[in-house]
């Protein structure tokens, strides 16, 4: 291990509004199970993240607590070497939350590119949950807390990292020395994957993705159901890669690039059909899917041990959050009763 890895703490987190996909998988969620080997890894269930734009459904929010606990679980994340805690359980987030409020501008909030996409994409127009406005300070406290440097995201995350820091640094000039650390957004080669009609970006309300869980049948129609180019008619026609679902999974999961390089040119060419194309990223996708699915079956099977987990690993967060807010209290010379 190398001295920079042994000093480097991640933090990653996924709001708790349903169980994870491939786009998670794709993300960040299978370089957790790698990098839980060299690093001081913490992975965060955000439910009050996901209470910003679901406070009208709290139930949902908490059952996907234990959907998501599951996936993790049945990926590989190993809670021996990955603390895996609660967000609602660490109350230490919400008060550094509370003092870094003030070292942000609600101006600043609304330019936060991540956030303006949101805002859009949720409609929300001027009615914006204040909480929702200002979840980047939430999970600025999130990052912050675990005094995490590399912060393993999605692209669309990258604004919220930058945010981040931008905190840090007014924090840390405010108290005079650095409480807190910067931390670096390590954004996934693949690209964000797009959903089975191609038309969007994967959601988790299931229709147009493949889920970590989704069964042998499941997986062989979403693959079935991929968009490919729409004026392939024939397998002897060539045909175009960009924007062929099919191709976009491929790159993400086959292993053997030469192949899929291959099948490319071939598809290009002519001479490569769309039946016998989807047929090798459904094998690819079975293969891969199969052992996460048995485990996420026998983990669900043991709900008090998935529990244990989250009890011990939201235990051992506590007293790191802690620490870091009654550093910061002290530092910005809150009043002490003792
Ligand atoms: N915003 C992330 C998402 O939408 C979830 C999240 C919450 C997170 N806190 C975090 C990610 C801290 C990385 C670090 O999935």
């Amino acid at each position: 291990m190398s001295a920079l890895a042994e000093k480097s703490v991640i933090l990653t987190g996924d709001r708790t509004t349903g169980p994870l996909h491939l786009g998670h998988f794709a993300g960040s969620l299978r370089n957790r199970v790698k990098l839980q080997e060299t690093h001081r890894q913490f992975v965060l269930l955000a439910d009050t993240q996901a209470l910003t734009d679901n406070a009208h459904d709290p139930d949902k929010v908490r059952r996907n607590v234990l959907e998501v606990a599951l996936d993790y679980l049945a990926v590989g994340i190993d809670p021996e070497k990955t603390t895996i805690c609660v967000q609602s359980g660490l109350p230490a987030l919400a008060e550094l939350t509370m003092l870094y409020l003030n070292f942000v501008t609600v101006a600043r909030l609304e330019r936060n590119p991540t956030i303006k996409d949101e805002i859009r994409a949720r409609g929300f127009g001027r009615d914006i949950p204040a909480g929702f406005l200002c979840y980047p300070v939430a999970q600025a406290a999130d990052i912050t807390a675990f005094k995490a440097t590399v912060v393993p995201v999605g692209e669309d995350q990258a604004p919220l990292i930058e945010q981040t820091n931008e905190i840090v640094r007014r924090v840390n000039k405010q108290v005079g020395r650095n409480v807190l650390v910067e931390a670096e957004a390590v954004i996934p080669r693949v690209g964000r994957l797009p959903s089975i009609d191609g038309k969007t970006k994967m959601s988790k309300s299931q229709s147009n993705a493949i889920m970590l869980s989704a069964s042998p049948d499941e997986i062989r129609q979403a693959v079935h159901q991929m968009y490919t180019d729409p004026n392939h008619l024939r397998a002897s026609d060539p045909g175009t890669v960009e924007g062929n679902v099919v191709f976009r999974y491929l790159e993400a999961f086959d292993e053997n690039e030469a192949t899929v390089a291959e099948l490319k040119a071939q598809y290009r060419r002519g001479g490569l059909g769309d039946v016998a194309l989807k047929q090798r990223l459904e094998t690819v996708l079975q293969h891969m899917l199969a052992p996460i699915r048995e485990r996420r079956t026998a983990c669900a099977r043991d709900p008090e041990y998935v529990l244990n987990v989250l009890r011990e690993g939201t235990r051992r967060a506590r007293a790191i959050t802690e620490a870091t807010l009654q550093e910061v209290r002290l530092g910005l010379g809150l009043f002490l009763l003792d």
